[in-house]
Order: C-alpha cells, then sequence, then structure tokens
C-alpha cells in the first residue's frame, strides 16, 4: 500500500513471550521494512489501556521501558517507526471522551470481550449491585479508547489478531458515526490480520500461551537463554505416540511445535510438509529442531535488550521516548484540530 498509515499497541504487562512476538511484534518488523517511504507507521505501548487491570505503579513504569527497550531489540527502528507510549499523547484520550459521546453503549455492552468479562465476575448471573461495582467503566469503553488511538493518527492499516476484529469493527463504526454526525474528518481503518497461528501453551498444548498462565514453563519469553529455550521445548507437553504427524486436533502438542519449526525457519515451509519430511523422526528430534530454530530466530534479541537499557545509563531511551512522543503527538494533533473545529470546541 502507499501513504499507509500503520497503527498498532502492545500493553506493557510484562516481558513479552514467544507468542506475543510471533503473532504481532514480528510482524510490526516486517511492515516496517516492507513500508513505502511515504507510508508512515506508529506502534504504541499502551499504558492506558493496561490501567484498566490494578497495576503496580514502579512495575508498571519500569514495563513500559522494557516493552519500549524489547520494541527495539526486536528489530523496530525508532528513526523509521514512531514508538511511544499512548499516555505521552494526551490527544488519545480526548478523543477518546469526543467518541464516547457518539459510541453506541448497546453496541459497546454485545462485545465478545465485555460478555466474557462480564460473565467470569458474574458467573453469568444477572449484575447485581455488588457484581456492577466491581466492574470499572474503563473496562466498558475499553474499545473506544482503542478506536481513539487508531483514528486520531489517521491510520489506513491496523495489524491486530482475530481477536481483535470486533474492536477494529466497532472503531470503524465510531468514524462512520463521527463523520455522520460532524464533518467528514475521520478515517475508517483497513484491518490486516495476522495470518500467524495462535501459538499455544507448552505446558498445556490447549490454551494459547500467555504472560499470565502460572506455570512459567508453559511459555518462552522472548528474551530468554538459549539454554532456557532448550530446556522449556524439550519439556513440552506432547503425548505418547513417538512419531511425527501434523494433526491439530487429535495432536495439539505435536502440531504447536511444528509451527513454531515453521514459524522459525528461515524459508517458511508449512508444518504438515514439515511432518512429511519428518516422518520416521522422534519426537525428541522434533523438539531439537524446534529448539534450534527458536534460538537461532531470537538469537541477539536479548543481547540488545539489556544493551539498550542500559545504553548512557538509560539516557538513549529517555531520547527515544521524548522523540517518539513528539513526532506522535503531531501526528494526532492534525487530526484534533480538524476533530476539534467539527464538534464546535
Ligand atoms: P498476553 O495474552 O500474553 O497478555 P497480549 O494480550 O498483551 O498478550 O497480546 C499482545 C499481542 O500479542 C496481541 O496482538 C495478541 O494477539 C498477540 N498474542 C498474544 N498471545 C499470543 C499467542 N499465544 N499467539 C499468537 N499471538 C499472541
Ligand atoms: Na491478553
Amino acid at each position: 500500500f502507499q501513504n499507509a498509515v500503520v497503527f498498532s499497541g502492545i500493553q506493557p504487562t510484562g516481558v513479552p513471550h514467544l507468542g506475543n512476538y510471533l503473532g504481532a511484534m514480528r510482524q510490526w518488523k516486517r511492515l516496517q521494512d516492507d513500508a513505502h517511504e511515504d507510508d508512515k507507521l506508529l506502534y504504541s505501548i499502551v499504558d492506558l489501556h493496561a490501567i484498566t487491570m490494578p497495576q503496580d505503579a514502579e512495575i508498571l513504569r519500569r514495563r513500559r521501558r522494557e516493552m519500549l527497550a524489547a520494541l527495539i531489540a526486536i528489530g523496530l527502528d525508532p528513526e523509521r517507526s514512531i514508538l511511544f507510549y499512548q499516555s505521552s499523547v494526551s490527544q488519545h484520550a480526548e478523543l477518546m471522551w469526543i467518541l464516547s459521546c457518539t459510541a453506541s453503549m448497546g453496541y459497546l455492552s454485545r462485545m465478545t470481550q465485555w460478555k466474557s468479562k462480564l460473565q467470569m465476575s458474574n458467573k453469568g448471573e444477572d449484575l447485581d449491585d455488588a457484581a456492577a461495582a466491581r466492574l470499572k467503566l474503563g473496562l466498558f469503553s475499553y474499545p473506544v479508547l482503542q478506536a481513539a488511538d487508531i483514528l486520531v493518527h489517521g491510520a489506513t492499516h491496523v495489524p491486530v489478531g482475530h481477536d481483535q476484529k470486533q474492536h477494529l469493527e466497532f472503531a470503524r463504526e465510531c468514524a462512520t458515526n463521527f463523520n455522520h454526525k460532524f464533518a467528514n474528518v475521520l478515517v475508517p481503518p483497513e484491518t490486516v490480520l495476522t495470518n500467524s497461528p495462535r501459538v499455544m501453551s507448552l505446558m498445556n498444548p490447549n490454551n494459547k500461551m500467555s504472560k499470565s498462565a502460572p506455570n512459567e514453563k508453559s511459555r518462552i519469553l522472548i528474551m530468554a537463554e538459549p539454554q532456557e529455550i532448550h530446556q522449556r521445548i524439550m519439556g513440552a507437553v506432547t503425548d505418547f505416540e513417538n512419531v511425527v504427524t501434523y494433526e491439530p486436533r487429535r495432536r495439539p502438542g505435536v502440531a504447536n511445535l511444528l509451527e513454531l519449526l515453521a514459524q522459525c525457519s528461515p524459508n517458511y515451509v508449512a508444518p504438515a510438509v514439515l511432518a512429511e519430511k519428518m516422518a520416521g523422526a522422534s519426537l525428541g528430534e522434533l523438539k531439537q529442531q524446534v529448539s534450534r530454530a527458536v534460538t537461532a530466530e531470537l538469537g541477539g534479541i536479548r543481547d540488545r535488550y539489556h544493551d539498550l537499557l542500559s545504553r548512557h545509563g538509560g539516557k538513549y531511551l529517555d531520547e527515544i521516548e521524548e522523540a517518539g512522543a513528539e513526532k506522535a503527538r503531531k501526528s494526532a494533533e492534525e487530526t484534533m484540530r480538524a476533530v476539534r473545529y467539527a464538534v464546535g470546541l
């Protein structure tokens, strides 16, 4: 695409794992590397989204910084991609408020993610006063902030996983509503669905790999030492058939390993084809190959990450924070000037 504006965000809720990397971050880098000169890329560390769940202030501050280092360590270039903390650009929150004034409560309450949060907090019962008090407004209106993130930069392309499809549709709806009510100012964005599969937990291949799973052996952090990567892959739960076949439904653990091998090989070969090539091999041999491929794919990230965090006593990242915020504010203010005028502010 030409003159594209790419926007995506990630929460600073912990060190990213292989799922975040293959499912989101690596896609961002690819978009950066393939981008046309006139394209604009913005990648935000969405700290305002993170506080919809309780956070410790010191830890959140540290994690924002670590996420910034992680994004650069995986190959995002702060000269090419605008990297910034969402809260450094107050226009995001400002546009959210304005969009809230035309967003439909009904639409928001039908969102799957909200419904599942609602169900979790109240075990499927109707909301009583106590349950309603536990639920926070921010969690409900989260998609409006997400819409503002995208629309405030006039993003044309938003790479997201399948779980975010509905929120993107809502963002388009927010843009259309606004344009209809006020003036044609906001750009309805396109979704760029990432085609990478979900990376599954190494301990329970029926769940996705996640930051929050209690068993840390279920995930591989992108900063892991080669030795640790090896141990986690070798310890991955599979099954008791010691042959390699690609049967995602019947053998999800083995299929997950084959997916990892496919994703982490320099030239992509479909997992089913990899399985055919490995006919006769044992699961141990498969794990050895996966371990080597993942180690190679993550090679260098760890060293770059630690170097970035300590470079010039942290001053290097301070400067990137400042420069990114400056550029993102400029980008957002362009839209906001037109938005305020259209509304009468
Ligand atoms: P987590 O679920 O680990 O807290 P986030 O919700 O912060 O991760 O997700 C950040 C990005 O990483 C999102 O784009 C999400 O789709 C992607 N992602 C998270 N977990 C996985 C996974 N296991 N496989 C593929 N992509 C993932
Ligand atoms: Na999540």
